[in-house]
């Protein structure tokens, strides 16, 4: 543009114009770029005052100088208009309804059987005993012979037990807890008293009342003056606590190869006598197996099955609510989590 004092008011008048014009703070710099910016009639003119004379260089840059501010005062004064509007909006649209009900994470929780086994282990450690586990996948001579258990006896043939291939490893997946009294006295001087809560396997269906892979609780004690009457009362205080403090037990006498005598135990509950479990005095032979004088000790174990106890004291009809895993049967037994 020629410089003139005309020409310089009729830019600065569009620049106002358009910096009114503004309805937002992406406009308003499109504005600021085009009016102000380097390539803009006012800086273009600004870059003229150089070919000036010395008095036309003062009177212009005056009157530039004016225009300049004038321009920067509006845009300062729109900008902080715009950025007020934009507040407010963002306020209105992005409000944070505190009413609306947050989405729940479900927490998750232990299976009731687990919730059972830490039940019946913290029972039994405020008994003075020790939790002791074993592996699952187990020597067949810790699962059967020192148990008194021998080659020829029905439970160890094929219908019963899962051996591992090779068979030359001797391993099988142990079908009772009972091994783990063996390691525990092969490893341990008396006295011992342990609860050895854990996973047990038996080539059995699937079907209401039975699981191939099952739970089982063992308890033993070993120690000087131990009798029947020692079993009996620990059943008791074991039954009572499971299933509440008017349960009666009895026992019912039976064979296991490595209790004599050995007994099964019942309990008295809703009315009817329902089989709980094997117990029995543990058998001088198995205590001879494992390195410890039958002169001088003797103890207790028993062995009962988890799935079977909780099926019992909560109604429980069909197995596969245990072993299913839907947790809209486990989510009626809390979370387990103290
Ligand atoms: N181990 C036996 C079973 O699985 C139960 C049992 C344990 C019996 C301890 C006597 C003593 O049937």
């Amino acid at each position: 543009m020629t410089l003139s004092a005309e020409a310089i008011e009729a830019a600065k008048i569009d620049a106002l114009a358009a910096i009114a014009g503004s309805d937002s703070l992406e406009t308003l710099k499109e504005a600021r770029l085009a009016h102000v910016g380097e390539r803009s009639p006012i800086a273009k003119a600004n870059q003229q005052l150089g070919t000036l004379s010395p008095e036309d260089r003062t009177t212009f840059g005056k009157i530039l100088g004016q225009a300049k501010s004038a321009l920067n005062d509006a845009l300062e004064a729109r900008s902080a208009v715009l950025e007020r509007e934009r507040d407010a909006r963002v306020l209105v649209e992005e409000r944070v309804d505190v009413t609306v009900p947050a989405r729940r994470t479900p927490k998750g929780g232990l299976h009731p059987l687990t919730i059972l086994t830490n039940e019946i282990c913290d029972l039994f450690l405020g008994m003075g005993y020790r939790v002791a586990e074993g592996p699952e996948l187990e020597a067949e001579w810790l699962n059967f012979d020192a148990l008194n258990i021998p080659a020829d006896h029905p439970a160890r043939t094929m219908q019963d037990t899962f051996f591992i291939e090779p068979r030359e490893l001797n391993l099988v997946l142990r079908t009772h807890t009972s091994p783990v009294q063996v390691r525990t006295m092969l490893n341990e001087k008396p006295p011992i008293y342990v609860i050895c809560p854990g996973r047990t396997y038996r080539a059995d269906e699937l079907d209401a009342t039975h699981t191939p892979v099952f739970s089982q609780v063992e308890g033993l004690v070993i120690d000087k003056g131990i009798t029947m009457a020692d079993l009996k009362g620990t059943l008791d205080h074991f039954a009572r606590s499971i299933f509440g403090p008017d349960v009666k037990t009895r026992l019912r006498s039976s064979f296991f190869p490595f209790t004599e005598p050995s007994a099964e135990v019942d309990f008295f509950f809703n009315g009817r006598w329902i089989e709980w479990g094997g117990c029995g005095m543990v058998n001088p032979k198995v205590l001879v197996a494992c390195g410890i004088d039958p002169e001088e000790y003797s103890g207790f174990a028993f062995g009962m099955g988890l799935e079977r106890t909780l099926m019992v004291r909560h109604g429980i009809t069909d197995m596969h609510d245990i072993v299913e895993g839907d947790i809209r049967f486990s989510q009626g037994f809390g979370s387990g989590v103290k």
